[in-house]
């Protein structure tokens, strides 16, 4: 399993980092399979696995409960679990609780965090109780009531800035690795320049050090529209959805099961009973 150390040279040697969502065992065991360098068991669980639209309504126990699955699925991989929407904020205390219920009850390896000012020093208290922060700017769909909305983030030059700096911070106090989402490639490229902690990007064009995307997007599983930055490598919902329909058609119309799927009794003993 590769660890934060191996991120770190990762980044030096320009090897790019995939991760990649999951929130059960067979995505996780699809996403290991396919040499994933990292998993997040990302909130955008709510969204694509549990129909909630927004990542908001999101629990601890939720994240638990599918990290302990994924896990389950994928034992040789970085695991990285979301901490939730208010699951950080009310308290220092709180913020350290939490994060302990997370890796010890699920498994995971590291959690993330979004945002900064007053997260900043979460991402501190959290790295020195010994837990791996990954941190998250740009857009942080947690606080999509205070965006006015799922936007591209950063796009002038103050904005950008404090970007930069809030990147910064994120790294000085402790962050292990900063996910970058929904921002102009040319910041991106130079918040990867002046960091020594690996960026993962999802639209946040090529020049970070990784990528990350959500399973169900990268498949076409479950969702109608995806964003801009997202590529479908397939659209697994076309495949799913015939299956489901012939199993329908073929039982209304009494074609399955047919002999191959049936058992019998031997033609004896089926006399022996009803003669
Ligand atoms: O919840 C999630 O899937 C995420 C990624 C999109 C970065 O936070
Ligand atoms: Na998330």
């Amino acid at each position: 399993m590769k660890t934060t150390s191996d991120f770190l040279k990762m980044k030096k040697t320009n090897e790019p980092i995939v991760m990649l969502t999951a929130y059960d065992f067979p995505s996780a065991k699809l996403a290991e399979a396919a040499g994933v360098d990292m998993i997040l068991v990302g909130d955008s669980l709510g969204m694509v696995v549990l129909g909630y639209d927004s990542t908001i309504p999101v629990t601890v126990e939720d994240m638990i409960h599918h990290t302990k699955a994924v896990r389950r699925g994928a034992m040789n991989t970085f695991i990285v679990t979301d901490m939730p929407f208010m699951s950080y904020h009310l308290s220092r205390e709180e913020a350290l609780r939490n994060a302990q219920r997370i890796m010890q009850q699920s498994g995971a390896h590291a959690v993330k965090v979004e945002g900064a000012g007053e997260v900043i020093e979460v991402i501190r208290a959290l790295t020195e109780a010994g837990v791996p922060v990954v941190a998250h700017l740009g857009l942080t769909p947690q606080s999509v009531g205070v965006l006015g909305g799922y936007k591209v983030q950063a796009k002038d030059a103050e904005s950008a800035r404090k970007l930069l700096q809030d990147a910064k911070w994120c790294e000085e106090a402790g962050a292990v690795a900063l996910v970058l989402e929904c921002v102009p490639k040319q910041i991106a490229a130079e918040i990867t320049k002046q960091l020594t902690i690996p960026t993962i990007g999802i639209g946040a064009g090529n020049e970070v050090d990784g990528q990350v995307l959500v399973y169900h997007d990268v498949l076409g599983y479950g969702v109608e529209r995806v964003p801009k930055f997202v590529k479908k490598y397939a659209n697994i919902e076309e495949t799913m959805q015939h299956a489901l329909t012939s199993y329908v058609t073929e039982v209304k119309l009494r074609q399955f099961p047919e002999r191959e799927h049936m058992f019998t009794m031997k033609e004896e003993e089926w006399i022996a009973l009803y003669g």
